[in-house]
């Protein structure tokens, strides 16, 4: 594909100021490589809500299921966080992934060696750790049914309700088993089945999926115990496969190994090339507005988003070494220890592209 539409969905806070600076990078990658692509802005978040009262209107529903790609910044934030509100911006995101189909986020989580130092852990732990999670994104307890609020004999209740079935739990494990054979050949496969339910088939069927896939190690964890082997074993895992919330929060944790919440990239992909693309950071109120965002994790979402959904693998590449080479160097956003802005951190990643295709890299 040489010409992409993409969708693009600033979002809240931050996010229009990292999908900028996605777009600009991608621009460039993309001109090197005689490519182009058409982008679309559309509402999404709090935004929407404040525009139309949805947070995922019509319009925007459609233009992402007749695009090649969608990126998004973030959604959220204080303004619409009133726990009665009509609907809330997270709303949006959620029905937007499930209208795109998109059921295996992934998340890789790479510790670049330059960036040890900004890790929480000792350098000797993460040092060379490189795994990539599989969150399932379009069930769980995040979609299950019934959801909602009661009141009995004058006591509030609330509810949410962890459900899979085995098809969505097989397609989502089939996609790790997928990832696994080009790299370390290694699945763990997260859940709480000592106590769940919903768990305990997640298991049964990643034993049977494992089964097509000679060669391929699995084994299982419990999330538990999971969360602390991040911690002290980050480098023992290769692909991780696990419940849309289980994942969530994981992802997060590794982040922070890695060095910050903001390097992190994701890709949320269904059965075809189309897909949806977003660091897995928040709208950071804290920050919004002042250029200080660390743009990374869009940049290289914006990436996943050139291999993945418009096949130009070589302009990935281009843009994932510009990074590498920009953390090398010594750039860092505040994040990271350092003093760059968005703006310059973006800067610093295309003058380490133009390096490297002047060295004969290529973009
Ligand atoms: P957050 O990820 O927005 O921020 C957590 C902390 O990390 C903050 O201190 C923030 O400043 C920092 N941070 C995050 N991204 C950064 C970046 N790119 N550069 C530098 N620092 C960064 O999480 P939160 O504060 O728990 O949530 C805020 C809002 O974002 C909530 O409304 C939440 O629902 C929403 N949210 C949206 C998404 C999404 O749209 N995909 C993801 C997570 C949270
Ligand atoms: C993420 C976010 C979202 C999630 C929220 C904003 C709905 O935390 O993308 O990681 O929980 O999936
Ligand atoms: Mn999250």
């Amino acid at each position: 594909m040489t010409s992409a539409r993409i969708v693009v969905l600033g979002g809240d806070g931050i996010g229009p100021e990292v999908t900028e600076a996605a777009l600009h990078v991608l621009g460039v990658a993309a001109k090197r490589g005689g490519k182009s692509f058409e982008t679309r802005d559309e509402l999404l978040g709090g935004i929407a809500i404040d525009a139309t009262g949805e947070a995922m209107p019509e319009r925007t529903r459609e233009a992402c299921v007749a695009a090649d790609a969608v990126l998004l910044g973030a959604v959220g934030g204080p303004k619409w966080d009133d726990p009665r509100a009509k609907t809330r911006p997270e709303a949006g995101l959620l029905g937007l992934r499930k209208a795109m189909g998109v059921f295996a986020n992934l998340r890789p989580v790479r510790l670049h060696a330059a960036l040890a130092d900004a890790s929480p852990l000792r350098r000797d732990r993460i040092e060379g750790a490189d795994m990539v999670f599989v969150r399932e994104l379009t069930g769980g307890l995040y979609f299950g049914t019934p959801k909602g609020r009661a009141v009995e004999n004058g006591v509030e209740r609330a509810f949410d309700t962890l459900v899979y079935d085995q098809n969505e739990i097989e397609r989502v494990v089939e996609l790790a088993f997928r990832l696994a054979a080009p790299r370390k050949k290694k699945v763990t496969s997260v859940d709480k089945a000592n106590v769940l339910e919903s768990s305990r088939l997640w298991r049964e069927i990643a034993v049977k999926v494992g089964a097509r896939h000679g060669g391929i190690s699995l084994e299982h964890q419990l999330v538990d115990s999971c969360a602390m082997k991040l911690l002290t074993h980050a480098k023992d895992f290769d692909v991780i496969v696990t419940e849309n919330m289980f994942g969530d929060i994981l992802t997060d944790e590794a982040a922070a190994l890695a060095g910050s919440l903001g390097l992190l990239p994701s890709a949320s992909l269904g059965e075809g090339p189309r897909g949806l693309y977003e660091p897995i950071h928040g709208s950071a109120p804290d920050i919004a507005g002042k250029g200080l965002a660390n743009p990374v994790g869009a940049i290289l979402s914006a990436a996943m988003l050139a291999r993945h959904s418009l096949g130009w693998t070589d302009e990935a590449a281009a843009i994932e070494r510009g990074v590498d080479v920009a953390i090398a160097k010594g750039a860092r956003t505040r994040d990271l220890g350092g003093t760059l802005g968005t703006r310059e951190m973006t800067n610093a990643v295309v003058d380490a592209m133009s390096q490297a295709a002047g060295q004969g890299g290529g973009a």
